[in-house]
């Protein structure tokens, strides 16, 4: 078998989407590894998951950087000292300076709950209901220097359910987001798609 692609990934919370990469991993067939987690705050819920599951974390501040290219700076580092060829955000709250995000476009995927290009940014579950949506979902894209703006991999679909808040919403988006994580990056690790641009 060819060697796997080696992916970090970077967390900022509970770190569901996470552990649906770090369990699709374990099996012998799957065409990446994950290599390291890390999150930006200490006490995200996921390092402890990934800590639990033999997996190197580091947990790295923005709040002790002076500038966000310091900080981008640190997160290099500890992707280097990982060989990561590919990085899948999970719910990573930080945007990244131009320059990082313009040298990882291409290697570096994001999860969004919502079918992109609808709802970009915070709370795209409530913006769904508040534009009375019949369906919404997740997107899985390449992350560029634009905040949501990558070109997407993967989608899928939920329906919007009458009675729905923003949490059960997001909890039934959920659901799909732990299937699309994990297949747009064994697509991705096995060649089959590509950033065009
Ligand atoms: C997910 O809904 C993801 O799409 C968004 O942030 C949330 C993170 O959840 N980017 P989790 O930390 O993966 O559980």
């Amino acid at each position: 078998m060819t060697t796997k692609k080696r992916v970090a990934i970077l967390i900022s919370g509970r770190g569901s989407n996470m552990a649906a990469l770090i369990e699709a991993a374990k099996a012998p067939d799957y065409p990446a590894e994950i290599v390291g987690v890390l999150s930006n705050k200490a006490d995200a819920a996921g390092l402890d998951f990934a800590r639990q599951n033999g997996i190197p974390t580091a947990s790295v501040s923005h709040r002790d950087y002076a500038s966000r290219e310091a900080f981008d700076a640190e997160i290099e580092r500890a992707l280097t000292a990982w060989a990561a060829d590919l990085v899948c955000l999970a719910g990573f709250m930080r945007i990244f300076s131009k320059d990082f995000a313009e040298r990882w476009t291409g290697r570096m995927l994001n999860i969004h709950p919502s079918l992109l290009p609808k709802f970009k940014g915070l709370h795209p579950q409530q913006q769904a209901l508040d534009a009375r949506e019949s369906e919404s979902g997740c997107t899985v894209h390449w992350v560029t220097a634009d905040l949501d703006a990558g070109p997407a991999i993967l989608q899928r679909r939920v329906p919007v359910m009458p009675g729905d808040t923003a949490e059960t919403l997001a909890a039934r988006i959920l659901v799909e987001e732990h299937r699309a994580y994990p297949e747009a990056l064994a697509k991705l690790a096995r060649g089959e798609v590509s950033y065009t641009g």
